[in-house]
């Protein structure tokens, strides 16, 4: 979609300060559903949960996630899951042989299509109300899903660990050291070179995670000590709360990322926008695409967006009423047909 002449895309470039090429290597989408059901206190009501698969009746996310990487070029797709769910309701438990074998499906129809695959927990830090480390519920269990799903993954170089969908209202420095005990159980059990996600405080957000998350993450590392595919996690909404639950769009979030990018620049490490969108509207096609061009042009701290959000957003608990940030792609007569936020910016602005 860049129509700058050479000379013009390097000049803007330089004026940017961005590096590399012009864009980032990274793009996709959400593929939800498995997270219906979850509150943002980590309440998860199973009998909402809408699993994008046909073979349990659902929409067919793996068709999905086909057509996105064969006719869109998409490169990057994102998997919610309830942490209850995996588990089946056992806390610190095994792995529910059934359950995860449900997800997997999921998760080997993401591989099938060549692209990365993030296994995101969409918990918020929480087990019903107990937050992880801190009250209710211990560092160990979560360490513990994650040492069995590392260990299940270890050989799927294309597979991404996603720490835990948006943290909030926690102490920033305990969550730091139940992160690093994730880390280091992914490693120990044999996933040594995965990309793994860092979340901070604030539901993740990009705007003041330079300031708070990011110095209580920096230090966060592989077992050898080094940071290598040690990537903060982020997301940034861009209607007039910065909530998501908007269809009108009334910023473009660039200075936050703005803000972020000079951190992350001095640090010499990388983050990944694993939430971002908007409604089909004229003022989210402007602001969105102005987002997503400003991260292309900072590529080399900006691994890439995943948009929000494809899957089982037209079904379940959602059918009905159209959701507000639907990118769920209709199938008709052999051919998929996107939504206008997906052409335009999220697929188009990878062009
Ligand atoms: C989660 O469950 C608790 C206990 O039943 C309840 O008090 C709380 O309102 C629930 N939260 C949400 C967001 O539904």
């Amino acid at each position: 979609m860049y129509r700058f002449s050479t000379l013009s895309a390097l000049a803007a470039a330089a004026l940017l300060g961005a590096t590399g090429a012009q864009k980032v290597q990274r793009a996709g989408v959400n593929i939800a559903g498995f997270d219906f059901g979850m509150t943002i206190d980590g309440n998860f009501t199973q009998s909402q949960m809408q699993p994008p698969l046909k073979s349990q009746g659902g929409p067919d996310g793996i068709g999905q996630m086909q057509h996105f990487a064969k006719d869109d070029g998409l490169n990057i797709f994102r998997l919610p899951v309830a942490w209850q769910n995996l588990v089946n309701y056992d806390l610190g438990g095994s792995l529910d042989t059934n359950n995860v074998g449900i997800y997997d499906q999921l998760v080997q129809g993401c591989l099938g299509t060549g692209a990365l695959c993030i296994i995101d927990i969409h918990n918020y830090a929480r087990w019903y109300q107990g937050i992880v480390g801190q009250s209710g519920v211990t560092t160990q269990d979560l360490s513990s899903l994650w040492s069995q799903l590392a260990s299940k993954y270890r050989s799927k170089s294309n597979i991404v660990f996603g720490l835990m969908n948006e943290p909030h209202d926690l102490d920033i420095n305990e969550w730091a050291t139940t992160v690093q005990a994730c880390v280091t159980a992914i490693r120990q059990a044999g996933a040594t070179s995965q990309i793994i996600l860092l979340p901070g405080l604030d539901f993740t957000a990009v705007g003041g995670f330079a300031s708070v998350s990011g110095p209580a993450l920096v230090g966060v590392h592989n077992l050898d000590g080094s940071k290598t595919n040690l990537v903060f996690d982020v997301h940034q909404y861009l209607d007039s709360d910065n909530s998501g639950t908007h269809t009108e769009c009334t910023h473009n979030g660039v200075n936050s990322l703005q803000e972020l990018s000079v951190w992350l620049q001095s640090n010499s490490r990388m983050a990944l926008l694993s939430e971002t969108g908007g409604g089909n509207t004229a003022s989210c096609e402007t602001d969105v695409c102005a987002e997503l061009d400003w991260m292309n042009y900072h590529n080399g701290v900006y691994l890439g967006w995943v948009a929000w959000a494809a899957g089982s957003f037209e079904s379940g608990v959602f059918s009905g009423d159209r959701y507000e940030l639907d990118l769920v792609p209709e199938y008709a007569n052999g051919k998929w047909t996107d939504k206008p936020l997906m052409s335009t910016c999220v697929v188009g602005k990878f062009h």
